[in-house]
């Protein structure tokens, strides 16, 4: 050691080399080999410059230094928990998929709880819509419920996210989240948006401000397809219900505990989950045949609509239970990747135009979030049944893959033109193929052709054109307590806007929904309401459609 200072290596401690015995388990850095001093970094000297030849300090600070992810873009604060789902009803007459047919079985998961808009340090009890995402470790494969807390979504095509998200985010230039102009903007997006409206009301509701998330909904929101073993397709929507009930705070208790406790929601299920009074929710699901598909007023493909319980009841075939903290939040619920386009045989997408956007943004997202085209083989990523894939390499690759990597191959898939496990679906690529494969054998097919038709457009369908029906339907469903927490809801929310322009476009577009409501919001603004719009408007019913919902919960 030359620092030039007068340190002398006669000064210096000399203490033995560091080495375990056999077996002992030992303090390391990244090449596992063992570390006696995680104190002291190697000097020039004993007082002399640091010295960039110590790997111990340089790796352990080189690690910290690259600790952080990307936050997920939306939905970046979330608590998660393993647990069970257990089928009690079989499905099998309109899906193939195991996990929905075989009775008594048990598959294990992975849920994430979430609010949407608010960064990973974000207050929980935000006025905000909460996910629900469900990852289910098949025996065919991961099958993730990627759904939220509300059943419709503000906007009826994918394109238009990006607009609806920056809309609410921070404002861009100082990033103030709660600010006056973020209140403008995200009502001036909606105001001038008529198909949010049936979203907005409900996001105004109780329901966005959870008590806990074992007391909260659960839905897919778009509408998917069940593929029977037959090729038959039936449209389904995925539900999820507390067995606790579904409560709310008040906006009181919120903003108090925003204050006091801003990490309420996820403390209050992870004490549970410890304490063994484990979170259970039915899993449930609303069938229409493909033969139904015009039956209705709305639009099956339109995911602003709900399909009231009373046209379609909800048909319950298990139970989902968390019953396990996670080990690692970084690994697990930090990692987890979920996505609407992980299925399984049996289950598909419908032509929802969100929904296919949706397929493809969680992947893409994924792809910078967990760092490269790896993530499906992180530990928690994982799926649990056999497979063969020709997929290799790439940034982390996490597992040791051995045999051919390519596909047809004469050592692992003779049967070429079939699926290497389970029951043989199909992989030929031409119309005719798949035809030919469907007469010859069509209970083995998994991925059932159906007819695709029409011109090529960017056009809005006929039946997606009325914003405001179904927002009557649930204000009316609201009780009248209900109705009061909404109507000062809407009032907190506009008083935070600037713009008059925003509070008067906003409240006209609740006049379309509610005469009265808007004149009680009005009030607070000194604005005249003109006449009601909703041809509904006093009406307690609309013929075939229902007026006001039920809530399977009460
Ligand atoms: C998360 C995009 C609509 C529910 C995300 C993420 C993206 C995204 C990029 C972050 C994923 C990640 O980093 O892992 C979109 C787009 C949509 C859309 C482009 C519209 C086209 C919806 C809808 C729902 C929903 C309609 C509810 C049914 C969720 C949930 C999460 C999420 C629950 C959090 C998942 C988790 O816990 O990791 N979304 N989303 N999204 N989205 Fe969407």
């Amino acid at each position: 050691a030359t620092s030039g200072m007068n340190a002398k290596i006669a000064d210096l401690d000399k203490s033995s080399v560091y080495c375990p015995a056999d077996g002992d388990k030992h303090l390391s850095v990244f090449s596992n080999a063992p570390v006696d001093n995680l104190d002291t970094s190697m000097r020039a000297g004993t007082r002399g410059p640091t010295s960039i030849a110590d790997p111990v300090a340089r790796e352990r600070i080189s690690h910290f230094d690259h600790e952080r992810i990307p936050e997920r873009v939306v939905h970046a604060r979330g608590a998660g928990a393993h647990g069970t789902f257990t089928l009690h009803t079989s499905l099998e007459e309109y899906t193939c998929a195991k996990v929905l047919t075989k009775v008594g079985q048990e598959t294990p998961t992975f849920t994430r709880f979430s609010t949407v808009l608010g960064s990973s340090g974000a207050a929980e009890t935000a006025r905000e819509v909460r996910g629900f995402a469900t990852k289910f470790y098949t025996q065919e494969g991961n099958w993730d419920i990627v759904g939220n807390n509300i059943p419709v979504f503000f906007i009826q095509d994918g394109i238009k996210f990006i607009d609806l998200i920056h809309s609410g985010k921070p404002e861009p230039d100082v990033a103030l989240p709660q600010a006056q102009t973020a209140h403008d903007s995200f009502w001036d997006f909606m105001s001038l948006t008529p198909e949010t409206l049936h979203m907005a009301a409900w996001s105004l509701s109780d329901y966005t401000i959870p008590r806990s998330y074992r007391m909260m909904k659960g839905f897919g929101v778009n509408t998917y397809v069940l593929v029977s073993a037959t090729g038959k397709r039936t449209f389904a929507k995925f539900h999820w219900k507390p067995h606790l009930g579904t409560h709310s705070l008040v906006w009181d208790e919120c903003l108090k505990l925003g204050g006091q406790d801003p990490d309420y929601l996820r403390r209050d299920l992870a004490d549970a989950i410890a304490g063994g009074a484990f979170p259970k929710y039915e899993f449930g699901v609303q069938l229409v045949s493909e033969e139904d598909e015009e039956s209705f007023d709305f639009d099956l493909l339109d995911c602003t609509k709900l399909i009231p319980e009373e046209l379609v009841p909800i048909k319950w075939v298990g139970t989902l239970e968390l019953n396990k903290n996670p080990t690692n939040y970084f690994a697990e619920t930090e990692q987890v990747a979920f996505c609407v386009s992980n299925m399984v045989p049996g289950i598909d997408f419908s032509n929802d135009p969100m929904l296919q956007l949706r397929a493809f943004s969680y992947f893409d997202t994924q792809l910078s979030r967990l760092g490269g085209p790896n993530f499906s083989s992180l530990p928690i990523n994982r799926g649990v049944c056999p497979f063969i894939s020709t997929a290799r390499d790439g940034h982390s690759q996490h597992r040791i893959q051995a045999g051919p990597h390519y596909y047809p191959n004469r050592f692992q898939t003779p049967n070429a033109g079939k699926c290497p496990h389970g029951k043989g679906q199909n992989y030929a690529t031409s119309e005719a193929a798949v035809k030919e494969a469907a007469l010859a054998d069509p209970e083995t097919m998994t991925f059932a052709p159906h007819k695709v038709e029409g011109l090529r457009a960017k056009q809005r369908p006929p039946k997606f054109a009325d914003d405001y029906t179904q927002a009557q339907l649930f204000y009316n469903s609201l009780s009248e307590v209900e109705q009061q927490h909404m109507a000062e809801a809407f009032a907190f929310e506009l008083g935070h806007c600037d713009s008059r322009q925003v509070q008067e476009t906003m409240i006209d577009r609740f006049n379309e929904m509610d005469h009265d409501f808007a004149v009680t919001i009005a009030k607070s603004f000194d604005y005249e309401v003109g006449e009601p719009k909703h041809p509904n408007h006093g009406k307690k019913t609309t013929g075939q459609q229902p007026i006001s919902m039920l809530d399977s919960n009460n």
